[in-house]
């Protein structure tokens, strides 16, 4: 018999300034997915992960919330914890990079980097914010674009061209945290000379430790010859200082990495496992990386160099996926299919999103497409339809006819072997990452799981004269067919494994797959799952739009959505802004943000729905004026029609302005 195997995964770390969404759960459901699988089959797998609590962007966006990056952090972990948890996804650990042990271990790779000859020092020119006293990251400079010169595009790359760019090239650039002209200066970075790495890395890329898109990529980025990675940055900075640099950070993308080794380390610390046998150079266990495509660089590239130098393993394996497109395209705010997962948890069970995802996935880095009409179909018709029904058909002969207790034989073993022998190929699926594979051939078996009962109708049996004995003997054929699919099925859902083991009075593993439940006593069957109902993907979809539509306002460089493409004077002039009078303020039953405002435009009345409960109570408000959108199409949202749009500005939370200070305006006056 072949040795368990010690496995250690990870999936890359979210930021800790925003919230988990459905996009990010492809990859955390690929990842809980393959893990469960691995231990399903016996071998040992840990799996950790963490927040990534480091960077500018969550340094700026607790100083707009007016808390702390450490307070920031702390409900950020809290909330993708608890999204993680609720989505069955299994971590063994799950830790921040924020953490003494990821401090220590920056400092001490960094080090035998130093020591190793692989750093060096130079003077650059670097976008600087005279007002806010802070060097810029890219992301925080807009301009017009040096090639197609369409307005407010980020400092690297352009929305509307697709043109990439240095900074100092942008037109007119503004510092988006200030929106002062951004100054260069001069400053001293450290950099990770990722060229003594060239003869690894090309030899590393070709050893089957990436996929072939992949592999094809870094050779692409070897060819055009490897640059000295910056891999400091100047205070402030949220994250570890350089030891032997002060006023230096360590830039995020040095320090997050290590953060899988932080909380594999916490890990260890905690259970007495053996870090080192899981990262020395001569491990013999293997390492995961699964990530999106979009951060290969980082891991395929720098973070192999990095662990080398820092004579550590190298990952066995770095698996990528696609993107997430729901309904064809790209996740959208305004079309409400930016899904953040605790909305759809509050409709959904997780295991349809799981088992829809999985029913999607193969082994490349193509994206995939979650289609909202398809995935209720799918989810109803497979699971619900067809395995969930195989043991709802036979489950209540057994235990009013013969006591809860299973027959003493199979009435067809070679159809109950048939879906044995097919454990193999599943097996072989789950391993590569195919799980679409995976789950069409597990379908095709549930089909003859069910065209078997068809055929035998123990319902019809049940009412003849002596025939007892068959139908005990099919539906334990029929409980036995269920018991191998939900094996089969039990990394992908494993609520419902749960609750058909707990029917099945056994535990699903692979090792036991062979051995038929025969003479054996179960429980009473209770529904396992029920259909997906249009009516819930609507309110999921409604209340991810409206989340749009009351989220706080934020600066540009801080939105989460890019800025919009340019538009005329024509459209621009079709917005029609009125000065409106507040005559009612209320608070709105189910809502977080909401408040329900009733508006005078001179004499005719409007009903608005404002994202504005975090800055204004209603009393606030009442008899003051306001400045609204008064010609936008009126719409239905979950609480009633809004008939219109306050238009609120500054920078979010308490501070969000939407009252007009001019005593004399008056209601219905246009703004031009
Ligand atoms: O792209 C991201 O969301 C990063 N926070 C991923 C980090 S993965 C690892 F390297 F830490
Ligand atoms: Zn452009």
């Amino acid at each position: 018999m072949t040795q368990p195997r010690k496995i250690l995964v990870t999936s890359a770390l979210p930021y800790a300034n925003g919230p988990i969404h459905l996009g990010h759960l492809v990859e955390y459901i690929q990842t809980d997915i393959w893990t469960r699988f691995q231990r399903l089959r016996g071998n040992t797998c840990y799996y950790v992960c963490a927040d990534d609590a480091h960077g500018t962007p969550i340094m700026l966006r607790a100083r707009q919330d007016g808390i702390s990056p450490e307070q920031l952090i702390a409900t950020m972990q809290q909330e993708h914890e608890a999204d993680f948890a609720d989505f069955n996804i299994g971590f063994d650990n799950y830790y921040s990079t924020h953490s003494e042990e990821n401090k220590a271990f920056a400092s001490s790779i960094y080090l035998k980097l130093r020591d190793g000859g692989h750093i060096s020092t130079r003077t650059i020119k670097q976008a600087y914010d005279p007002e806010a006293n802070m060097f810029l990251p890219d992301r925080f400079i807009k301009g017009s674009c040096p090639k197609c010169n369409s307005p407010d595009q980020y400092g690297d790359n352009c929305e509307v061209c697709g043109a990439t760019y240095a900074p100092t090239e942008l037109k007119n650039p503004v510092s988006a945290v200030s929106g002062v002209t951004p100054i260069e200066k001069d400053s001293e970075q450290y950099f990770f000379k990722l060229s003594d790495f060239g003869d690894m890395l090309k030899q590393w890329l070709h050893a089957g430790h990436v996929q072939s898109e992949i592999a094809n990529k870094l050779s692409e980025w070897l060819d055009e010859g490897l640059q000295d990675w910056d891999i400091s940055r100047n205070a402030p900075y949220w994250g570890f200082e350089i030891p032997d640099a002060p006023g230096k950070y360590f830039y995020v993308w040095m320090d997050a990495p290590m953060g899988y080794m932080a909380s594999f380390k916490n890990y260890c610390d905690k259970t007495g496992l053996d870090f080192d046998e899981y990262w020395n150079a001569n491990s013999k266990t293997e390492l995961y990386h699964f990530i999106g495509k979009d951060i290969a660089r980082f891991h395929t590239l720098f973070w192999p160099a990095v662990l080398t130098a820092a004579e550590l393993r190298t990952p066995t394996a770095v698996y990528c996926h696609g993107f997430l497109t729901v309904n064809g395209q790209k996740m959208s705010k305004s079309r409400g299919t930016f899904i953040k997962a605790r909305t759809y948890l509050n409709q959904l069970s997780p295991e349809y999103l799981r088992y829809y995802y999985a029913a999607k996935l193969a082994d490349g880095v193509d994206d995939i497409d979650l289609n909202l009409d398809d995935f209720m179909l799918r989810v109803n018709s497979d699971l619900v339809g067809k395995v969930v029904n195989i043991a709802s058909r036979c489950a209540g002969f057994i235990s009013r006819k013969f006591d809860g207790k299973l027959s003493s034989a199979l009435a067809n073993e070679a159809l109950h072997q048939e879906l044995v022998n097919a454990g193999d190929s599943i097996a072989e699926h789950f391993e590569n990452r195919c799980y679409s594979k995976a789950v069409r051939e597990i379908m095709a078996l549930a089909d003859k799981a069910n065209v078997y009962i068809d055929e035998h109708k123990p319902w019809a049996l049940a009412k003849e004269a002596d025939r007892d004995a068959d139908v005990h003997a099919i539906c334990t054929q029929g409980l036995n067919m269920f018991r191998v699919l939900m094996t089969y099925l039990k990394p992908v859902l494993p609520a419902t494994a749960e609750k058909s083991e707990a029917f099945l009075n056994t535990e699903f593993n692979w090792a036991t797959l062979a051995t038929p439940l025969l003479d054996h006593s179960i429980n009473k069957f209770k529904p396992l799952m029920t259909r997906i109902e249009k009516t819930q993907l609507d309110v999921i979809t409604e209340t991810s739009r409206e989340t749009m539509e009351t989220s706080t306002p934020k600066t540009g460089a801080l939105a989460d959505d890019p800025v919009a493409a340019e538009i005329g004077f024509d459209d621009f002039a079709k917005v029609d802004l009125r000065i409106a009078k507040i005559i009612k303020a209320e608070h709105v039953d189910g809502a977080d943000k909401l408040l329900q405002l009733t508006l005078d435009l001179d004499g005719e009345t409007r009903n608005v729905f404002a994202g504005i409960k975090s800055a204004y109570a209603p009393e606030d408000l009442e008899g003051k004026l306001t400045v609204m959108v008064a010609n936008l199409a009126p719409r239905k949202m979950r609480f009633g029609i809004s008939e219109g749009m306050v238009l609120a500005a500054g920078p979010g939370g308490k501070d969000l302005f939407v009252l007009h200070p001019d005593e004399g305006a008056k209601a219905g006056m246009r703004i031009k």
